[in-house]
């Protein structure tokens, strides 16, 4: 694995994240495997199945009206990536559990909404669009990464510029401009709702319920390209996949940036997948960004969900491959779209399972009183981040099998079991043995743990 550049001294740390030095401190809990794949930019790279529908959603919002960002920093501050959305303090996203932090005030972005306020202040243009890498301590399996990719939209409108300041006249206006589609939508819930998805008070409700127009079909226009990209690129050799209709629904929603708030989710192979969130933006955003006579909406969409669906790509390590039997296949698409066509998966190498079990340190011992950061409850995702260091993406999936305490002493065991598979090759036995060894000794010695 990749050194991330981390110097000890006495005095102070740094660490070198993306060619910047930072100061760390006791919250810092960026690992080097985290740290080798900031500057991968797979939603650059020309022919990655990333870019590609980076590039397939962008063509939906044109531009200069939309205006594409596609280089911020990953690194960013606790107050950008948390309080400039108004998440409040106890927002558990905030915990270092699921959160990569530099420093106590210092993180890697865990959404593109980090960047929503700087670009507010910026005041470009009337929309944007922002792709990054963002970056979320989870679980392991085939659909959790913790790096991944998002875009971030937004469209403005100032009261001081729309004739007779009228926003809603204006925003029903864009609206006509907009194409139509056929797509069936269901959207059972009423505009706002005052308890469950309430409208905010700088806005009337006809201002909120033009921009909502303006949102959903925007996005509804972003689903059916991608559908229709998708079905495209099975439909030549499986004609019959092609004919499944498309529905979609909106979901009510609650996020701290926006109200009223929703999430809309695709009908696809049998089950309602949730695509995106999205909202009428906090107006105490727009107030806080220098530009209190803009309102509008947001929203905000995973790229590897969609990619994974657009090519049927079944494992999201497969992003990460280097391997010229994965990135081979998209070759020539970035410039020619039509050329998209479902990823053909090579062959499978066989799962290896192994299980480890261990015995919590009881608090009582905990160094320290347990009043440090670093003697913290253990969390599941503290096994994910041993595991992903050791074994880096020659791991499928993690699951805890089970847990229980001690009757008498109260003295917690967990068991996990680990599959370790490569998508490259055929792991032997004995490789998998020493990673093996290699995660029982991390664990015993980040965590004292006892194992059984
Ligand atoms: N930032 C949210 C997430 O990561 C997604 C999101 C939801 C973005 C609603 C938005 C929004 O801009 O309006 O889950």
């Amino acid at each position: 694995m990749v050194a991330s550049g981390s110097q000890t001294s006495d005095a102070a740390k740094t660490t070198v994240i993306g060619g910047k030095a930072y100061q760390t401190d006791e919250w810092d809990n960026v690992s080097p495997t985290i740290n080798a794949a900031i500057g991968r930019q797979l939603h650059l790279r020309k022919d990655h199945p990333i870019s590609i529908t980076r590039q397939i959603i962008e063509s939906v919002f044109p531009s200069p009206e939309y205006k594409k960002h596609n280089t911020f920093f990953p690194v960013v501050t606790t107050e950008q990536n948390f309080d400039s959305l108004e998440f409040p303090a106890d927002h558990p996203g905030r915990a270092r559990t699921d959160t990569y932090y530099v420093n106590k005030s210092t993180v890697l972005r865990t959404h593109t909404s980090a960047h929503q306020r700087d670009t507010f202040r910026a005041n470009e243009s009337e929309g944007f669009l922002i792709s990054a890498d963002v970056y979320r301590r989870d679980e392991i399996d085939r659909s959790h990464y913790p790096v991944f990719h998002q875009m971030e939209g937004a469209r403005m409108w100032d009261r001081t510029k729309v004739p007779n300041g009228d926003i809603a006249a204006a925003v029903w206006k864009d609206i006509e401009a907009l194409p139509r589609h056929g797509m069936k939508v269901e959207d059972p819930n009423p505009p706002y709702h005052a308890e469950r998805n309430p409208l905010q008070d700088a806005h009337t409700a006809a201002e909120a319920e033009a921009i909502a127009a303006h949102l959903k079909r925007s996005l509804e226009l972003m689903v059916v390209e991608i559908f229709r990209r998708a079905k495209a690129s099975v439909s030549k050799d499986d004609p019959a996949a092609a004919a499944e209709s498309l529905r979609v629904r909106w979901i009510e929603a609650y996020f701290p940036f926006t109200s009223p708030s929703w999430e809309l989710e695709v009908y696809w192979q049998g089950d309602w997948l949730e695509v995106l969130g999205c909202g009428v933006i906090n107006q105490k955003i727009f107030n806080n960004s220098g530009v209190p006579d803009q309102l509008g909406w947001a929203f905000g969409i995973g790229l590897e969900r969609i990619a994974m669906l657009l090519f049927e790509i079944p494992d999201i390590r497969l992003f990460w491959s280097k391997d010229e039997r994965f990135l081979g296949q998209f070759h020539g698409v970035s410039d020619d779209l039509s050329k998209m066509k479902r990823f053909v998966s090579f062959s499978r190498h066989p799962e290896c399972y192994k299980d480890v079990s261990f015995w919590l340190r009881s608090t009582s011992n905990a160094a320290g009183g347990g009043t440090s950061i670093n003697t913290q409850e253990f969390h599941d995702n503290d096994v994910m981040e041993i595991v992903r260091d050791v074994a880096g993406d020659n791991v499928e999936d993690v699951k805890m099998i089970d847990q229980f305490a001690h009757p008498k002493t109260g003295r917690k065991s967990l068991c996990y079991r680990i599959n370790y598979r490569s998508l490259e090759r055929t792991l032997t036995n004995h490789e998998a043995n020493e990673i093996h060894a290699s995660v029982k000794e991390k664990l015993v010695a980040q965590f004292g743990v006892e194992l059984r």
